[in-house]
């Protein structure tokens, strides 16, 4: 009958449709081989990057960071924590390891400033900070100066802990005046342009270095620090011996911390076997092309983005939205401005598209509508599904993998690696499929921790969801 031919008609475009969406994204689904390669080639990058004067995708910087914290410290200090999704101050009391005082709060940056001139960013963290000071009643002793340590999570050649060469800028940051230039120097040149504002920077740190230090003061067998945020990086203790590059005292030392700055990775070419077409327009039409390779493919800041890619490359082809959009190179500008606008879609749509069990992807339906694609259908909402889990499964292999990297350098029977950052926080397929990933991947044991508590007095671990929660409230 008319109504059987028409049926079977239906279920054959819609394997024909499955199949081509198949064929689309087979390069992005890694077999273990793949993902091997990429361990391999990453740890003769990690290697050569000791060396000196090699050219290498990882610059594996020497941190100056050369002892972990035994949990014994105690002292005020004042924080700024620049390069995530937030920027943050913070001023923290530590009388004992169970007696910590902290307040935080986060403060915006306008975009503007994140491509603007150096010394204005500066000058804006700055006057964050008094603000901060002054509401909060935070006074300096005479002629003492406030200690403030500066978490800021960009490339940085260091020649001490408080000399820090920003090499370039990563992640949405593109400030002109401060490449080449030591932002320690910098940022404390607009906390003295700052009538009243006494305080000294007395240490730079990268955000990985910072996530290593804060879980070794209770997990003693913590070795590494792994971001998986806004961008992805990560450091590690390694023995001094093995650093080839180093030029300062070895007589006293045996370790220091190097921070990779594995986003790098891919620079000259170690990741073009997997890197895809939709990878190279992500990357040409980003900030910085050509650099932070691997980072382009695992962190927030570009997940949503590489989705959207491929969702418009899949409306251009006529297998998604079929019927309701023309089948033209171009895009129908009034169509939606999602479909033409760089960077409206974001991780976080990936991670709650991709988890979305709700019957007939009705949340999934609601998210696409929500960002101006109306009336989505049920194939639609599928396709889109598929294309946020298998992106976000590669970035999370792709993730494993080079923690896997990590856990064979350190070569220890069993260790305990810090991580932080929105990703692993707050997108549980991610954490799920990584952590699997590397449990297939290395033969050792390994426990994760994130840092998001603070043990108080009847040992309780309590969760600091709202990280601007004034903890002076609680009992000590
Ligand atoms: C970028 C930065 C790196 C930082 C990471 C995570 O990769 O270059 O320094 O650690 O993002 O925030």
């Amino acid at each position: 009958s008319v109504y059987y031919i028409k049926q079977r008609w239906k279920y054959e475009q819609r394997t024909i449709l499955k199949d081509e969406v198949k064929t689309i994204l087979r390069p992005f689904r890694l077999s273990d081989e793949q993902i091997r390669k990429v361990m391999a080639n990453l740890n003769t990058e990690m290697s050569k990057g000791l060396k000196p004067s090699t050219d290498s995708d990882l610059k594996m910087f020497p941190t100056y960071v050369h002892s972990l914290p035994s949990g014994q410290e105690h002292g005020e200090y004042l924080v700024v924590d620049l390069g995530g999704s937030n920027f943050r101050v913070s001023h923290v009391n530590i009388e004992t390891r169970k007696k910590i005082r902290l307040i935080n709060k986060i403060f915006l940056i306008p975009h503007s400033l994140l491509l603007g001139y150096g010394d204005k960013l500066f000058d804006y963290i700055a006057d964050c900070l008094q603000r901060f000071m002054i509401d909060n009643k935070l006074v300096s002793f005479e002629n003492a100066k406030f200690p403030l340590a500066f978490t800021f999570s960009f490339p940085c050649q260091q020649d001490s802990l408080k000399q820090a060469t920003l090499v370039n800028w990563t992640k949405g940051f593109s400030c002109t005046g401060v490449v080449g230039k030591d932002v320690v120097v910098m940022f404390q040149e607009a906390i003295d342009r700052r009538k009243g504002l006494n305080v000294e920077v007395v240490a730079l740190v990268n955000d990985t270095v910072g996530t290593l230090m804060a879980c070794h003061a209770t997990y003693r067998d913590c070795r590494a620090g792994v971001i998986l945020g806004t961008g992805t990086n990560a450091c590690y203790v390694e023995n001094l011996s093995n650093v080839q590059k180093w030029q300062g005292d070895r007589q006293n030392l045996k370790e220091v911390i190097i921070n990779t700055e594995w986003g790098a990775f891919g620079a000259s070419g170690s990741l073009d076997f997997i890197r895809t077409e939709i990878d190279r327009e992500l990357d040409d039409s980003s900030l910085n092309p050509a650099q932070q390779k691997f980072e382009k493919m695992i962190s927030a800041l570009y997940l949503g983005e590489i989705v959207r890619l491929i969702i418009v490359d899949l409306v251009q082809r006529g297998l998604l939205f079929p019927g309701r959009m023309q089948k033209s190179p171009r895009i129908r500008p009034d169509y939606n401005i999602f479909l033409i606008l760089r960077g409206s879609f974001y991780a976080k749509h990936v991670s709650d598209i991709e988890s979305d069990k709700s019957e007939g992807l009705s949340l999934t339906s609601s998210i696409l509508t929500g960002i101006g694609i109306h009336e989505p259908s049920f194939d639609d909402c599928k396709i889109i599904q598929e294309v946020c889990k298998t992106v976000s499964q590669r970035a999370s292999s792709l993730a494993a993998a080079a923690i896997a990297v990590l856990i064979n350098r350190l070569n220890v029977s069993s260790v305990t690696i810090a991580v932080d950052g929105t990703l692993f926080r707050h997108h549980d397929k991610f954490k799920k499929n990584l952590i699997r990933t590397i449990d297939r991947l290395v033969q050792r044991t390994f426990k994760f921790v994130i840092m998001d508590g603070l043990y108080i007095p009847d040992g309780r671990k309590l969760a600091l969801i709202d990280r601007d929660w004034i903890l002076d409230d609680l009992p000590h």
